[in-house]
């Protein structure tokens, strides 16, 4: 599950037990925070199966803690209602039965004021549980937990968005104003590799999911990294090239998705009197030419990669670059929910932040990867199979939330959440 190794947790102080818990109140207001701006209507909407309400992510997290932590560690804990260990409960097989993802929409009952009490009912046992000394194992559970929770804050963003976009009126999420930008951007140029071996995945010393262990070395040929993403203006070009028509360029899969589905175009674009307009979190605004392209599904990635000459970077390419970047970018703080154009004040732009990159990897285990045992081993393994990785974190993720060596994943035909494209080469 989590990293940090037992040596470590046995000399943590009762300091380090209070900044958790003080981090428990920080993550769990800004769940709240990105809920404010939402109806009880407006949380309750389930746009897609792949898609979940406000509400049920507000319970879910809560369930989290109160199953992994509250229920079987806290004498006389008593549930807040018996029915939530079934009703939101996403899919751990092993603690028995859920509900069918597809039919969240359907929870009118409880209601938003009951879920919100719920969510009081867990924080204040989870204050009380930790007021003193815990078991490291429960601390490790904690961390993994509030991370947990803050991979569902991305997904109200995006998931709110989709339903947004659905409705007919096309709401905003936050009101209307943009962060101004700059209007010029650098050219695209090539950042340079040499071939070695590598160290790859997370060292335990701090958390991390277990899909990022354990470290590993790794050959990795001489490679070249884009120096920032691929934008709007450049896709539009592959659009303008006859793009999502040539079959060349297209995987099989890939061909087979775009045309069944009619996609044309990256998800969230229209084109009208000539012109393109993309919904964002703030409404329906004029495509802007510099900003990264946003919300393309890995076969769409692929497919840019094999029209501009390059290919998708390998996970590890992209890790070995991003252990040298520091981690600040356009994250969820910015409170943009939108990836905004390159600056150059770096060599390489844009690592962190802004949209998650598709790289050319499939999830699966590093060499030695060994899930948790008990329920929570569901949390990441189970799902290593027809999936691909993504990296770096975007515009709705919490910067305390990343790393260079977390492993974002999504099946290749995914696209609502802030997926874009960043470039690489053989270095020949
Ligand atoms: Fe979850």
């Amino acid at each position: 599950m989590t990293s940090t190794t037992a040596a470590a947790r046995e000399s943590l102080p009762m300091q380090a037990q209070y900044d958790l818990l003080r981090r428990y109140v920080e993550v769990r207001t800004q769940t709240l925070k990105l809920a404010e701006p939402l109806s009880p209507e407006d949380q309750m909407v389930q746009s897609m199966p792949e898609a979940s309400p406000t509400k049920w992510h507000l319970a879910h997290t809560t369930w989290f803690f109160e199953t992994f932590i509250l229920a079987s560690h806290m004498r006389d804990y008593v549930p807040f209602d018996a029915s939530y260990k079934f009703l939101f409960n996403s899919y751990y097989k092993q603690l028995g039965r859920h509900p069918d993802r597809a039919i969240r929409s359907v929870f009118s009952r409880p209601e938003l004021y009951e879920i919100l009490r719920y969510r009081n009912h867990v924080d204040s046992c989870m204050q009380k549980l930790f007021e003193d000394e815990v078991p490291a194992e429960l601390l490790q559970m904690l961390e993994l937990g509030l991370n947990h929770e803050q991979q569902h804050q991305e997904l109200i963003v995006t998931d709110i968005k989709h339903a947004f976009w659905t409705n007919p009126l096309r709401p905003n999420y936050q009101p209307a104003q943009i962060k101004a930008f700059d209007s010029l951007i650098e050219p695209l140029s090539w950042i340079a590799f040499e071939e070695d071996v590598h160290e790859v995945g997370h060292d335990g010393y701090s958390f991390a999911f277990d899909n990022e262990l354990p470290r590993h070395r790794t050959y990795i040929k001489s490679f070249r990294l884009a120096s920032r993403l691929v934008t709007n203006a450049e896709y539009l070009e592959f659009m303008d090239d006859g793009g999502y028509m040539r079959p060349e360029l297209w995987l099989s899969d890939a061909w087979d998705h775009i045309n069944a589905n009619g996609w044309t175009a990256p998800l969230y674009w229209e084109h009208e009197d000539d012109a393109w307009y993309v919904f964002t979190s703030r409404g329906r605004l004029p495509l802007n030419p510099n900003e990264p392209v946003c919300h393309v599904s890995f076969y769409e990635a692929d497919a840019y990669a094999r029209w501009a000459g390059a290919r998708l970077p390998t996970e590890f390419e992209w890790e070995v670059a991003a252990s040298t970047v520091k981690i600040r970018g356009n994250l969820l703080e910015n409170e943009a929910f939108h990836p905004c154009p390159a600056h150059a004040d770096t060599n390489l732009q844009q690592i962190f932040g802004d949209v998650w990159e598709w790289t050319a990897s499939p999830y699966v285990a590093y060499p030695g990867y060994r899930p948790s045992a008990g329920p929570v081993g569901e949390y990441n393994g189970k799902f290593m199979c027809n999936q691909m990785v993504l990296r770096g974190g975007s515009c709705a993720t919490p910067a305390s939330h990343l790393r260079a060596t977390y492993r974002n994943f999504f099946p290749p035909q995914a696209r609502w959440q802030f997926s874009g494209i960043r470039l690489a080469d053989d270095n020949t």
